[in-house]
């Protein structure tokens, strides 16, 4: 969601601020602006939609050339997405300039407050009141004006600041909510996410709760909110341009769909030797505890990592002999069971930032568990609050909709499952050999995977173009993937596509399979084929257009359903793996056949930094 970027230097900000703001489009905006300076006055430019909209404004009528500058891209979360709620946002006297990220807890009382001074406001937005807290508390000193605001904000935020006169300053804060300084020769930069960094610069310094920084062109300085200095460690981005462009494709969910063999052969990387998996980030958690001080594992994540958290449980429940629950982060921040040091905690999130996770793992450690992060950044908050950090590798992940996050994460679990299980006396009875063996052949399954099902799924989506509603059915592991597919549809092809348990259908859903309905039935789990051919069987009776999801080789599902796809057969659970290819295809192909831009689904944010 929201993106931050800054400039200062010696070249033009605008074409840097926009070329940064470009980078984080893929978070999701229904807005875009900046401000620049040019060490004399400040010009701000802003406009609803595409960041294409802010640049065509700015060629029709320019604003001043200026070598100092802060953008924002804006998720409308309080107010409409409007030219007026749009950041860059200013005082009264149009003395200070504030963009934001998060969410201002506090802001109606602090609102009232202002009112109740005389402040007019203009916006809708729980943002504005920090220019007028800023013009109220002003001391003359930019510094230690915003030193007294910052104590009156209640939430996570980051926000970038310029001050009319500090023209040559940028004052940047990240509280709970990323933004990162970037080093250059003589300049400095400040974005959300290393995305928009990546063509500028390989250093970096995420700014941390209670720090502020400044930015000149001279210096990038740190210190405390007390003002003590803090010598910031600069660190290496890993990323490379590279993996943030688009190459041949028209999309990034399609470059990331077809990069997951590459992907999960990160994840793996070093894992698997000598029949054992070793993850070594973890080895200080076995170190402390032993696998049988643990009473209960439960597993956070919200839409897609919920889904590959399901997963994990039914693969751990299987071989652990402790209960596993998996909870949607909102509702665990609210309300759960009996915790204490005897819980371990994973909490699954690809950007790490997904606010709803966050409070999840706050909710944990509060109360004593033992928190593993399951993230795909590894300085992100989750990965920097949970006592202990598996790093999923799948490299930047651009289209809003999760895939290759998702396989990932669930090889990952995977990993985990077996790690904790080769050092526990908790565990069922299992040879890991098979299941190691699988793991080790699984980017080349899903290679096949793809090749196999791409060209039949990308026909398939085009007889669906027609269709308002799909329903997905499945058994077991099968079920959870039906959700992922289902949730993807929904995303990136506004298909009204519902999941169910293949035996629940009956107790209420028949009701609306009418003839010529789509419905996908998942078949991947061979031990509960029989079952959910008679499911099956239930709703060709009712007409229903049926496309089976089996693996190679098998014939039952074949005879019942009117069409059906083959893919290949790989350990049981590793089928939410294998399987999800042509389900992310179907999503993918079905958005493209209607006209969406599948990497930016409309009202949809990547990184969603508020609860
Ligand atoms: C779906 C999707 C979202 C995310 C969810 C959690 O395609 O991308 O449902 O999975 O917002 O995000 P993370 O994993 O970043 O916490």
């Amino acid at each position: 969601m929201s993106g931050i970027v800054g400039y200062v230097g010696n070249r033009s900000s605008q074409e840097i601020l926009i070329h940064g703001l470009k980078n984080l489009e893929y978070r999701g905006y229904d807005s875009a602006g900046i401000a620049v300076s040019n060490e004399k006055t400040i010009e701000v430019r802003r406009e609803k939609g595409q960041i294409q909209d802010l640049e065509a404004s700015l060629q029709l009528d320019p604003i001043l050339k200026g070598n100092l500058g802060i953008g924002h891209t804006r998720w409308a979360s309080h107010g409409t997405p409007s030219v007026t709620n749009s950041h860059p946002l200013s005082d009264t006297n149009g003395k200070y300039f504030v963009v934001h990220n998060g969410i201002i807890e506090n802001y109606r009382e602090l609102r009232k407050g202002l009112v109740a001074d005389g402040v007019d406001f203009q916006t809708d937005t729980d943002t504005e009141v920090i220019p007028h807290l800023l013009a109220k508390y002003d001391t003359g000193n930019y510094l230690d004006t915003v030193r007294q605001v910052l104590p009156l904000l209640k939430g996570s935020f980051a926000l970038a600041i310029m001050c009319s006169t500090y023209p040559n300053t940028i004052i940047a804060i990240s509280q709970e909510n990323p933004l990162i300084v970037g080093f250059g020769l003589k300049e400095g930069f400040l974005a959300s996410d290393i995305s928009a960094l990546l063509p500028y610069t390989k250093e970096i310094y995420p700014i941390k709760n209670n720090e502020i920084a400044m930015l000149t062109s001279e210096r990038i300085t740190i210190e405390t909110l007390d003002g003590e200095p803090i010598h910031p460690k600069k660190v290496l981005i890993e990323w490379d341009q590279e993996e943030i462009d688009l190459h041949e494709y028209d999309y990034f969910m399609l470059k990331e769909i077809m990069e997951q063999p590459k992907t999960i052969k990160k994840t793996l990387e070093g894992k698997i030797k000598n029949s054992h998996v070793r993850i070594a980030e973890l080895e200080p958690l076995l170190n402390q505890y032993e696998f049988h001080h643990f009473e209960k594992i439960d597993i956070v994540g919200n839409g897609t990592s919920y889904h590959s958290g399901m997963v994990g449980k039914k693969v751990m429940e299987q071989l652990f002999r402790i209960p596993v629950e998996v909870h949607i982060s909102s509702e665990f921040s609210n309300e759960h069971g009996h915790l204490s040091n005897r819980n371990l905690v994973i909490v699954l999130s690809q950007s790490g930032e997904t606010a709803d996770s966050l409070s999840a793992l706050k909710e944990a450690k509060r109360n004593d568990c033992v928190t593993i992060a399951i993230t795909n950044k590894k300085r992100s908050n989750i990965a920097r609050i949970a006592d202990y950090m598996l790093l999923t590798n799948a490299g930047p992940e651009l289209a809003v909709a999760a895939t290759k996050a998702y396989t990932s994460q669930i090889t990952s679990l995977i990993l985990l499952t077996i790690f904790l299980s080769q050092h526990s006396d908790k565990t069922n009875a299992y040879d890991y050999t098979e299941l190691l063996d699988a793991l080790v052949q699984l980017p080349d399954v899903v290679e096949q995977t793809l090749i196999m099902t791409q060209d039949a799924i990308d026909s398939f989506a085009q007889v669906t173009n027609d269709q308002d509603h799909l329903f997905l059915i499945g058994r077991g592991l099968d079920y959870v993937l039906a959700l992922e597919g289902a949730l993807k549809l929904q995303e990136v092809a506004y298909l009204h596509a519902d999941a169910y348990a293949a035996g629940e259908v009956k107790h209420g859903t028949m009701a609306l399979i009418t003839p010529g309905v789509p419905v996908i039935a998942l078949a991947t789990q061979a031990h509960l084929r029989g079952k959910l051919v008679s499911n099956i069987r239930e709703l060709k009776t009712r007409e229903a257009f049926v496309v089976g999801v089996t693996t190679v080789g098998d014939d039952a599902v074949g005879e019942v359903v009117d069409q059906v796809l083959y893919i290949p057969e790989a350990h049981p659970y590793l089928m939410p793996i294998v399987a999800a290819i042509p389900l992310q295809l179907l999503a993918y192909y079905a958005g493209t056949v209607r006209g969406y831009n599948v990497d930016r689904p409309r009202n949809l944010a990547k990184s969603l930094t508020v609860e």
